[in-house]
């Protein structure tokens, strides 16, 4: 039932200003079926693209009407049109270029994972502040529907105080559609609950404690963890878990949320996940004693995490551009999901709970 006394605010704050020049690092996958789709859909102004393979730059310059394709990156940085590099190539290529568009002055939006170690972050981060430039990271799911409208309900005290928070997703993975992580030593976590990890964190702020279980499925071709289970401890009694299975091949797949709080409770479904990558939007169902205790609410929620989404990022950080504010996913905030991913590692390692402070050795 759509009830009109449930307003719910989950889409995404377009700025004043949107006609920045923005110029592409990296053609691949993402930027085709993510960035430019939802860039399109707001008239963003894509100025220029550039691959390390020229035909891939060529066909998404094709594809989506950008007017330039240029030949190498520093000729891409040398163009004073260009106000924001958007970054997107595999991890290891990114502190590379980031820091180059850094210095020539750009801001930037970067690929999560921002880096594949903590250190080579760090360094885009000091790169960053001392160029006085803002950089925003692509965890786009801060944007996706139920988690955007969670979060308007969570932060207007809807379920009262939050103390159980659950994302599950039991899918069939296209890992095809990244061949290059077939060899990473890391895999699930790194490159996938990376996005539920960050969101559990807009939620719900920054764990006590972490613990983090990683296993494989017996016939995958992928070198690492496909299977993981992830827990959140806070000091406040909050419980955060994360359970995600790539392998079901059951053809009962399933990727749910249910977020649990003293006065109420949302539960929800990301719709993405259920045929990725067509989907179908999120649903979301609500109920609080203190709004209307003997309401049920089913929202109806718009768009798709992928490509809807990725709207989100760019227009937080033409926002902290325009006010000289913060992106919603800046590079220092983060630098704590990063911390986040290298703690499950930490801990499914070593058999053991960890603190983030445990990573950089800051505790
Ligand atoms: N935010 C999300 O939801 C999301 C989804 C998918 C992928 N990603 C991330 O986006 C990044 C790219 O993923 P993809 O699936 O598009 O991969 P992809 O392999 O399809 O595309 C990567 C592109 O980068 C190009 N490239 C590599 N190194 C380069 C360099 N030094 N200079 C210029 N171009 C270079 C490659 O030639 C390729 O065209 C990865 O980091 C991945 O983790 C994020």
């Amino acid at each position: 039932m759509d009830s009109p006394i449930l307003q719910v605010h989950y889409k995404p704050h377009i700025p004043a200003k949107t006609d920045y020049g923005i110029g592409i690092i990296g053609c691949g996958g993402i930027v085709n079926y993510g960035h430019l789709p939802a860039y399109k859909a707001h008239h963003l102004n894509i100025l220029a693209c550039y691959d390390i393979h020229q035909e891939a730059a060529q066909k998404t310059a094709q594809d989506h009407g950008i007017p330039k394709v240029y030949a190498s990156m520093d000729e891409l940085l040398a163009d004073e049109t260009i106000d924001i590099v958007d970054i997107a190539v595999q991890p290891w290529a990114q502190p590379e270029i980031a820091v180059k568009a850094l210095q020539a002055g750009k801001h930037l939006l970067c690929q999560k994972p921002l880096a594949v170690s903590y250190e080579d972050a760090l360094i885009i981060a000091e790169t960053a502040q001392r160029a006085g430039r803002k950089v925003a990271v692509n965890q786009q799911m801060r944007w996706d529907a139920g988690i955007a409208a969670a979060k308007d309900l969570i932060s207007r005290g809807f379920i009262g105080q939050p103390t159980d928070a659950q994302i599950q997703v039991s899918a069939t993975t296209p890992w095809h559609m990244w061949p290059w992580l077939a060899q990473s030593p890391r895999l699930e976590v790194q490159y996938h609950s990376i996005h539920y990890l960050d969101a559990m964190r807009y939620l719900f702020g920054d764990p006590d404690w972490i613990t983090s279980r990683h296993t494989k499925y017996p016939l995958q071709k992928a070198k690492a963890e496909s299977k993981t289970v992830t827990v959140f401890d806070y000091a406040s009694g909050m419980q955060v878990l994360v359970a995600v299975n790539h392998y079901d091949e059951s053809g009962d797949n399933y990727a749910i949320f249910r977020f649990l709080g003293t006065e109420g409770v949302i539960k929800g479904t990301i719709g993405l996940l259920y045929n990725y990558p067509t989907g179908r939007p999120d649903t979301l169902q609500a109920h609080s004693k203190t709004f209307a205790p003997d309401l049920w609410f089913d929202v109806k929620l718009e768009g798709l995490w992928v490509p809807d989404a990725f709207i989100g990022p760019m227009a937080s950080l033409m926002e902290a551009i325009q006010t000289d504010g913060t992106p919603v996913t800046s590079i220092e905030d983060n630098l704590n999901t990063l911390r986040v991913v290298d703690a499950c590692y930490i801990s499914a390692t070593e058999n053991r709970s960890v603190r983030l402070c445990d990573v950089d050795q800051s505790c």
